[in-house]
């Protein structure tokens, strides 16, 4: 009974001698020698607990449940401690932790140019209500050319000089047999028509935004990839008034100013009569400067009634359908939008570039 009196009052002296030492600590350190030396691997409190073999059998638990109330006192009180040097420390120093300053902004990155432009010309065309719809980069020359009316040795190709694939794999997703299976990087949305008329009967309108390539040297309004958005509007009626009308709506939308439109007689093989179709400046309102060339029109795209022999190519009844389609340059649009100098600039992966949108 003595003994474990003895034993008891010697656990309690630690307990008071540790959370002495602990209420006059000036520093976490030093806090963290009073740790080792009593709770550590070695420390006192751990060597009472091995030694507990020592006392009577039936002493053993209530002994060994002493030292770990007593361990977890000196626990609690450390912790209480080491509150106190923390809060001293935000309150007292500036280079300490201030949890009521404005946390660090995380920066957010910025959308590419053309993606803006892309989306912008997207929900504008759907609000009027036309599809938006894809087609693969890696086309078939029958799709790119043959059946958009320009045929082997057609002059027009040179116009969409391309990149030519070696790959003798054909492009699944049409349920034609493809005359020719030469494959190429496409030079155009145009193709897009094809397919999508392939598995669409009329009426339907449509957009077809996405990558073009064209093999040509490249300068400052040249590039040998860029983006193209299609256009193609067929039904029983469809004319070039609506054309006109839509294409106006369009570009009201997309400038947010009151535009002209002016269609001007051209050449595209897949269409006839075909169109370029010219907006009035915007840099000196139609009255002529060095952008517009003094002309005060500024070229946007190609549009044109859809050939018979594109109809043809689809099987579609010639007596049964007519529509328009157009092709615009996506770059054209941005670089006209926010004034970019370079058509090289989009591609350069500069970030200065997007930072600025
Ligand atoms: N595909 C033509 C080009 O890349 C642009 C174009 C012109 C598309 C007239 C059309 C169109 O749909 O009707 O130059």
């Amino acid at each position: 009974m003595k003994k474990n009196n003895d034993e008891n009052t010697n656990i309690l002296s630690i307990k008071n001698d540790v959370l002495q030492a602990i209420h006059g600590a000036n520093s976490a350190s030093e806090l963290n020698k009073i740790y080792n030396a009593y709770l550590g691997k070695n420390g006192v409190l751990r060597n009472l607990l091995r030694s507990i073999g020592d006392i009577p059998a039936e002493k053993r638990p209530g002994y060994a449940k002493e030292i770990h109330n007593v361990i977890a006192a000196i626990e609690n009180s450390l912790r209480d401690k080491e509150g106190v040097f923390l809060e001293n420390n935000i309150q007292t120093t500036d280079k300490g932790l201030d949890i009521t300053m404005p946390g660090i902004k995380i920066k957010n990155g910025h959308l590419h140019p053309l993606t803006l432009i892309e989306r912008r010309i997207e929900h504008i065309f759907s609000s009027l209500g036309f599809g938006v719809v894809e087609g693969p980069e890696v086309e078939d020359e029958w799709h790119n050319f043959d059946a958009l009316n320009i045929p082997k040795n057609h002059p027009a190709r040179d116009m969409w000089d391309t990149f030519w694939l070696r790959s003798k794999q054909k492009i699944s997703n049409s349920k034609k047999q493809i005359p020719s299976p030469r494959l190429l990087l496409r030079t155009h949305t145009s193709p897009v028509q094809i397919r999508y008329m392939e598995m669409h009967e009329p009426p339907f309108r449509i957009i077809v935004p996405g990558k073009v390539y064209r093999f040509e040297a490249t300068d400052a309004s040249h590039e040998l990839q860029f983006n193209q958005v299609e256009g193609l509007m067929v039904g029983k009626d469809i004319s070039v008034a609506n054309f006109k009308y839509i294409i106006g709506v369009f570009f009201e939308r997309f400038f947010g100013t009151k535009i002209n439109v002016r269609l001007r007689a051209s050449y595209f093989p897949f269409t006839e009569p075909s169109f370029e179709v010219d907006i009035n400046c915007l840099f000196c309102s139609g009255k002529g400067c060095s952008t517009c060339g003094h002309s005060g029109w500024l070229e946007m795209g190609g549009a044109g009634m859809v050939h018979s022999e594109v109809f043809n190519a689809v099987k579609y009844d010639l007596k049964l359908v007519q529509g328009f389609a157009f092709g615009f340059g996506l770059e054209r649009f941005a670089m006209m939008k926010y004034r970019i100098p370079d058509i090289r600039l989009f591609n350069s992966g500069d970030i200065r570039l997007s930072q600025q949108f």
